[in-house]
Parts: C-alpha cells; sequence; structure tokens
C-alpha cells in the first residue's frame, strides 16, 4: 500500500471560460509531461483524471501519490492555467474552491485520535487511514494538508511504535559499587527533619540540611564545571510564553506537563471585591468565580529552563568572538505536573536545576560536549564516588515534542546520566539524575540566530537536577556523613542543625 491522495475542486473564474476549451484541454494534455513531472520520478505523481469548463469555473479530478500530492498538483496546474486564460482571454482565476480531498495514508491500525482541525472524517478500512479533509484556498496555500499528513504520519508511527518506547544506548558505566545503605532516603529524610512535604503536588520544604547538600552540590558544580569550562551566569526568566515555546518546538507537545499561568483580567480591585468578600464571609476561596476573572494562560511554568534565554540573541547575528557562548542559570524552579501518584524527592513537580547552555561553530559545541563530560566523570567517580552509567537517548527537545528515535545527524542527541537507587532492588529502574545534549541547529534555527562569519551555529545544554543528584547520592551513601566520600564530606563542611519541634 502506498499513499494515496485525490482532490476534486475547481478554479473559480471571472467570467466563462467555454471558449477557452481547446487550450485548456492542451495544457490538460501536455502537464503529465511538463507541470506535473517537474521533480517527480517517471511515472509517478499526480495525473488528471477529469476536467470540465462550467458557467463560473474550471473544475480538476486529480489523483495523484506521495511524489507530487494532488494538491499540489493543484496549486501547479493554477498557474499555468492563470497564464494562458489572462493573455489570451482576458479571463482571471478569482479562486479556489475544493469539494472533496481525500488522503489514504497506510497503516496497521485505526488512528486513536479522531479530531484533527481541518479534517471532517478519519476511517480505517483495514489496511490505510483515510481522511476527508475540509479545506480551501488559504489552507492550501498555508501548507495545511502538508502538516496534515505529516501529522498523521507521526501518530501512526508512533502508535507502530508502541508509545513513547524511548531510544536507549549504553555509552559508559562506573563500575558496582557495594551499597552500604539499602533504605528510601526521602522517608529518612522526612524522618529526621530535612525535608517536608509542601501543600502542593510533588513539592517539598527543604530544610537547612538538604538546603546545604543541595548548596554543595552547586559548589562543586562551580569548582569543577563552571569555573574550568569558563561559564558565566545568566537570569532566564520562570514564566515562560507560548512564543517562546512557539520557537522551541514545546508548543507541540508540552500541553499535559506544564503548569499553566493566567493572568487577571484587570488589577483594578473593585473588579475583585466579590471574591476578596466571599472568601472573607465563607473563609471559602471562590474558584469558580476566580476562574471568570482570570484571563487565558499567556505560557506556563519553566519547563525545560534553556528556551526562555534565548529570546536573548533572536535575530541578532553574534560576533564570532563571543563563541563559544557558556552561560548557566540557577535563579528559580522547574515546573512539570508529573505522573499520578506518591513520589519521593527524585519524582518532583517543582525542582531545582542548573541549566548550563552552550553556544558556538559545530565543531566548538561537539569539542565542549567531550569536554563536559570529563568534568562529569571526575565529579561522580573522584568526590561523589557513585555507582552510574551514561546512556545515548532521544535527544530531550524531541522527546518534549512528543517524538521518539534519533536525530538525523549522529553528533545530535542527549546523554541521559542514570544511578541505580538500592532501596529500588537489584531490578530497580535507574534514575536519571541529569543530562547532557548536543541539539544541532535546533535553537539558533528556531530563535533565528546567525554568526557574522555566517558559520552554522549549533548549541547544547545539560541540566542538572539538584533533587535528583540528592536522590542519587543519599540512596547510595546513605544520610550519614561519616559514610560520605571524605572529598564531599570536606565541601560539605558541618551539619547544619535543623529546627526542633516539641
Ligand atoms: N533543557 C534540557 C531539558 O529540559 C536540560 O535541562 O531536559
Ligand atoms: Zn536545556
Amino acid at each position: 500500500m502506498e499513499p494515496y491522495f485525490h482532490l476534486k475542486g475547481s478554479f473559480r473564474t471571472s467570467a466563462d471560460a467555454s471558449e477557452a476549451r481547446e487550450d485548456v484541454g492542451r495544457l490538460v494534455g501536455e502537464a503529465k509531461s511538463t507541470i506535473l513531472q517537474k521533480g517527480v520520478p517517471d511515472g509517478r505523481g499526480a495525473t488528471i483524471k477529469a476536467w470540465d469548463i462550467t458557467g463560473n469555473g474550471i473544475f480538476f479530478d486529480i489523483e495523484s501519490d506521495r511524489y507530487l500530492r494532488a494538491h499540489e498538483a493543484f496549486i501547479r496546474i493554477r498557474k499555468q492555467l492563470a497564464a494562458v486564460l489572462g493573455k489570451k482571454y482576458r479571463i482571471g482565476i478569482r479562486g479556489i474552491d475544493v469539494e472533496e480531498y481525500t488522503v489514504c495514508l497506510p497503516s496497521e491500525k485505526d488512528l486513536h485520535s479522531k479530531k484533527i482541525p481541518h479534517v471532517s472524517s478519519i476511517d480505517f478500512d483495514g489496511e490505510s487511514i483515510n481522511l476527508s479533509l475540509d479545506v480551501g484556498e488559504a489552507e492550501i496555500e498555508n501548507k495545511v494538508p502538508d502538516r496534515i499528513i505529516s501529522l498523521v504520519e507521526d501518530k501512526i508511527r508512533a502508535q507502530d511504535f508502541g508509545g513513547k518506547a524511548e531510544h536507549w544506548n549504553l555509552l559508559w558505566e562506573s563500575p558496582k559499587k557495594k551499597y552500604i545503605f539499602t533504605a528510601d532516603p526521602t522517608a529518612e529524610a522526612e524522618k529526621l527533619g530535612w525535608i517536608k512535604r509542601a501543600p502542593s503536588r510533588g513539592q517539598w520544604i527543604h530544610g537547612a540540611q538538604m538546603t546545604r547538600l543541595f548548596r554543595t552540590f552547586e559548589q562543586i558544580v562551580i569548582e569543577e564545571i563552571l569555573t574550568p569550562l569558563g561559564y558565566t551566569e545568566m537570569i532566564f526568566p520562570k514564566l515562560v510564553t507560548w512564543d517562546v515555546w512557539k520557537h522551541s518546538g514545546h508548543a507541540k507537545g508540552v500541553y499535559p506537563e506544564i503548569y499553566y499561568v493566567c493572568p487577571p483580567k484587570t488589577r483594578d480591585p473593585e473588579f475583585w471585591e466579590e471574591v476578596i468578600d466571599h472568601y472573607k464571609v465563607t473563609l471559602e476561596v471562590p474558584l469558580d468565580m476566580i476562574a471568570g476573572k482570570i484571563d487565558k494562560p499567556i505560557g506556563g511554568m519553566c519547563y525545560a529552563q534553556c528556551p526562555p534565554f534565548w529570546p536573548f540573541l533572536q535575530g541578532k547575528t553574534v560576533d564570532d568572538d563571543s563563541f563559544p557562548i557558556k552561560v548557566f542559570d540557577r535563579s528559580g524552579t522547574s515546573h512539570r505536573y508529573e505522573s499520578g501518584g506518591i513520589h519521593g524527592m527524585e519524582r518532583v513537580d517543582e525542582f531545582h536545576r542548573i541549566e548550563l547552555v552552550f553556544i558556538g561553530t559545530t565543531e566548538q559545541v561537539i569539542a565542549h560536549s567531550r569536554d563536559m563530560q570529563e568534568c562529569y566523570k571526575r565529579i561522580f567517580n573522584g568526590i561523589l564516588d557513585l555507582e552510574w552509567r551514561m546512556a545515548w537517548v532521544t535527544p530531550w527537545f524531541m522527546a518534549q515534542e512528543g517524538l521518539t528515535g534519533l536525530a538525523g545527524n549522529k553528533e545530535i542527541g542527549t546523554i541521559d546520566f542514570e544511578a541505580p537507587l538500592p532501596y529500588r532492588g537489584a531490578d530497580g529502574e535507574w534514575l536519571e539524575f541529569q543530562n547532557m545534549s548536543v541539539n544541532g541547529d535546533k535553537y539558533p534555527k528556531g530563535f533565528n540566530v546567525k554568526s557574522r562569519s555566517k558559520n552554522e551555529i549549533w548549541s547544547g545544554c545539560s541540566g542538572i537536577g539538584l533533587e535528583r543528584w540528592a536522590s542519587v547520592f543519599l540512596a547510595q551513601k546513605s544520610l550519614e556523613p561519616e559514610n560520605w566520600p571524605v572529598a564531599f564530606r570536606e565541601k560539605f563542611g558541618e551539619m547544619p542543625k535543623g529546627i526542633r519541634f516539641l
């Protein structure tokens, strides 16, 4: 089975074009070997099955395969037709009417989504998914049919793939370590008063002890990576608007996992008075009333941390001596609506992360990613003494757009850093505690950033999750500083005294 496209549509004419019948006939006769042949393998592409001239238009019935989709053929014919009608007959083409556009895409299964914009019906006949497109001139000109086709093909591929199966390929692994501790560090930390569950889903209040641990991790990152590799600190926004996510690609997939942000419709106190009064009288926050007084979401809370940096460079040409750019952000939290159920510190909705972003020529970015991997090895082996491994996985930006597989270029991709959690048992899932990626030209392209020398610009980034580092470190090394590697203990200093309760 091959994809099949079938379009019936007319070009509206400014006057009856009957007198042009012979010329149109000639154009149609030649089309197969001229305009419909360009860039198409021999014998493939689109065929005009029928045509006719009516009082106010010229009708075409076009069939095609994937080499020249019927709607593309239709547009090619329009150009040619306009030339013939205009010159000789002074007749103009006023618009397009699409009566019917059917697209059949081979698939082993039905599509589970039945609601796609500009698609009026979706049927499955056992070997292909048949779409009836509801498109007009504007949609055809804006390439809506092509985007519908890619979307459905992506869905078919994802369904055959068995959902969101990620690619995974081991790159490096440390020797096995002897575990000295097999309890769940979150439960242990709660008991010791290092952390306490906060009111929101997957949110914690970190006490002095856990905070010291996080800050020690940060200190290590500064000493072992940021300083030697020449990073400077920046502050990235933590409320991310749709515009940023359109450019970063997140607008293609992030919806189930973001925390949405809605501003008030106005800050006029009078507008809010009934909400205020309602609360004062009933001591209940009137959520429905509030829902009517806030605007639609302008975006969401920080999700991937690096996208809101990019408007800093957007539309700019960067001087070559600024490359490689190396900046980091640790100015606030990231938020993800995690899967249900109660989790420990290893899976949270609000988390703390240091995000490192590097940008430069292809060579600079690839070389930098190698240097950074060496730094990480020194930390996890030499200071934290962890059992861990690195795996080559689907690039995070693809995964966050809902895509599977690997990037086309083999240098582009994400390294997940993973570690076993002894309390989960020998066959327990390893925890991804940070990542590092070469993202290719995805971001410079998406945000239209160029270099003065016109060299191709690439970027990469690395997200260091402090909750994740803590989960792995404490799970493997316990909450007893006596058990911690000396190099780490020295940096940590004395355990802060927490707050004691009666
Ligand atoms: N931006 C990357 C991610 O979201 C690294 O933090 O995974
Ligand atoms: Zn990033």
